[in-house]
């Protein structure tokens, strides 16, 4: 057994991780580590029959490809994943393709089926709607192509990794926020804008919210007066909502709890031309630059910033890995619905007006001048 081999079966035995190993062909040692990753997918996997988990990589002798399926780049922060997964795959010496399905699962299905007559090496998917592309998951198997599900889960199919933020996380940080400013000895009066239900994620940071809002709820100190899904995260929807309402309620709310910073937008839209903007504390997340400059002027109270950055990097340094048929670990596994997926998860942190430039600008995220223009000369 060769040092490499047992340091992965003492790290798996040892650790309390998921560990998942995709043993690569080819090489003189095939067989015994084919049979090493046996015995590790056995134990994240149980039930599942080794000898169907493990295909032989396609033969290539050039670079390695890695097909990257994006449900949109309308939102910001999509485009910065794009770019930065892109370069640090670039940097591996590694080529990238890129799709983007505009929010169309039949779209998204063509990418992934081109992708994969590309013959990528591995395949990293942000999916629009997760069960949808479990149909996606099942073809690129077919073809003996690893898939990591980046940010959004892929649900019903036996997917092989899964890279995202902790979004239950999200949803508490949000929540949290709204408790901290419940007025004393009154109630807070709240408007709650979920974000697209095709989304794993967005049922994610409603049951955050809900851990915390639920009690308060209960005891009567958190009063919801409107709530509704804003349709594939659009701005317009939440500006729909908000409006609805205000139809509903008039201006005699508090808070709007906008599951991310597209939607905050489209509610703070319908606020200003209510003469409600800065009025009412408004939740988001993605740190988007909108978003910042507007919780530097005061119009939306917090974002989570979720460092794009680690988890382009991260994803990219997983999918040369899965390519290649790497030995990797996941401390985390995540079910989605049919498997355990080994998961991996990164942290956030809620971003005000008070910590913007000890967050998002010290990080390098955004730039000073760009979310406080008017501080600059
Ligand atoms: C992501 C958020 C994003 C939202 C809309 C979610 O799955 O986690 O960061 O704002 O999709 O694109």
């Amino acid at each position: 057994m060769s040092a490499r081999i047992l340091l992965v079966l003492v790290s798996c035995a040892l650790s309390v991780v998921t560990g998942l190993v995709i043993a690569r062909g080819g090489a003189n040692d095939a067989e015994a580590r084919m049979r090493v990753a046996t015995e590790v997918i056995k134990q994240v996997r149980g039930q599942k029959d080794p000898e169907t988990a493990i295909q032989e990589p396609p033969a290539k002798s050039n670079r390695l490809v890695i097909g990257l399926s994006m449900d949109t780049l309308k939102e910001e922060r999509w485009q910065g994943d794009r770019d930065l997964f892109t370069a640090k795959v670039q940097a591996a010496g590694a080529e990238v393709k890129v799709q983007s399905a505009n929010s169309n699962d039949v779209i998204q299905l063509q990418n992934v089926e081109s992708l994969i007559t590309q013959k990528v090496d591995a395949l990293v998917i942000i999916p629009h709607d997760g069960a949808a592309m479990a149909k996606a998951v099942n073809l690129a198997h077919e073809a003996g192509i690893p898939v990591l599900s980046y940010d959004r889960l892929i649900t019903g199919c036996d997917l092989d990794l899964y890279l995202t933020f902790d979004n239950v996380k999200v949803g508490e940080l949000q929540a949290k926020f709204l408790a901290d400013r419940i007025p004393a000895g009154g109630k807070l009066r709240l408007v709650r804008i979920y974000g697209a239900k095709t989304d794993n994620n967005a049922k994610l940071f409603k049951q955050g919210q809900d851990n915390i809002l639920q009690p308060l709820i209960a005891a009567g100190k958190v009063e919801v007066l409107f709530e509704d899904w804003a349709e594939d995260w659009k701005p317009e929807s939440a500006k729909k909502i908000t409006n609805a309402a205000i139809t509903k309620n008039g201006p005699n709310f508090d808070a709007i709890l906008a599951s991310n910073d597209g939607t905050a937008g489209g509610a703070i839209q319908a606020l200003t031309e209510e003469g409600l903007a800065g009025k009412v504390i408004v939740t988001g997340q993605d740190a988007d630059l909108a978003a910042c400059q507007r919780i530097a002027q005061g119009t939306q109270a917090m974002t989570v910033y979720k460092p794009i950055q680690s988890i382009a990097t991260k994803a990219a340094e997983l999918a040369l890995k899965l390519a290649q048929r790497k030995p990797l670990v996941a401390r985390d596994a995540i079910s989605n619905g049919q498997v355990d997926v080994p998961s991996v998860l990164l942290d956030i942190v809620a971003v005000t007006k008070e910590n913007l430039r000890e967050t998002v600008v010290k990080d390098g995220f955004r730039k000073e001048a760009e979310v406080f223009p008017s501080t600059q000369q």
